[in-house]
């Protein structure tokens, strides 16, 4: 039996064959598409590394059926530059030193950039340390992590404002 799946993957919209009913996101996104940005770490909801956002929303997209988000709108790591112009997040881990080996970073990104679009970044380093909670630095970069998402966060927000004056 042929299976398919629409998505809009970084703003294209792309119809993809499955042969098998329970490919994952993560395993669509790496091996037929070819966008290795969101990491295989445990393959098991519990270290955030395969972290994208769907419909405006971070998952673990180890644990998402690519077939169960028909119709969805998919947003990766690959996607979140503009051209050669990083995402504010993205500037905020590099200026922050927010990684070392780099395995868990696109994860740690998404997940910061979800953080602040939910709206729950706040400024309290507490606060965004239990919201980054499922996304585990085996380098032990917390410290910076938590920083770069305080000033992404921001810096985001002051863009917001500006756009709404
Ligand atoms: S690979 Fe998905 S949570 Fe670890
Ligand atoms: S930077 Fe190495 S696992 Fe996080």
């Amino acid at each position: 039996m042929a299976f398919s799946t629409t998505l809009t993957i970084n703003g294209v919209k792309r119809t993809i064959a499955l042969d098998d009913p329970r490919v994952t996101l993560l395993d669509l996104l790496r091996e037929r598409l070819n966008l290795t940005g969101a990491k295989k770490g445990c393959d098991r909801g519990q270290c955030g590394a395969c972290t994208i956002i769907v419909d405006g929303r971070r998952i673990n997209s180890c644990l998402a059926l690519a077939i169960s988000h028909d119709g969805a709108d998919v947003l990766t790591i690959e996607g979140l530059a503009q051209g050669d112009r990083l995402h504010p997040v993205q500037e905020a881990f590099i200026a922050h030193d927010g990684l070392q080996c780099g395995f868990c970073t696109p994860g740690q990104i998404m997940s910061a950039f979800g953080l602040i679009q939910e709206g729950q970044a706040g400024d309290d380093p507490e606060r965004v340390r239990e919201a980054m909670s499922g996304n585990l630095c085996r380098c032990g970069a917390y410290r910076g992590i938590t920083e770069a998402v305080l000033e992404a966060h921001k810096t985001l927000d002051a863009l917001n404002r500006k756009e709404v004056a």
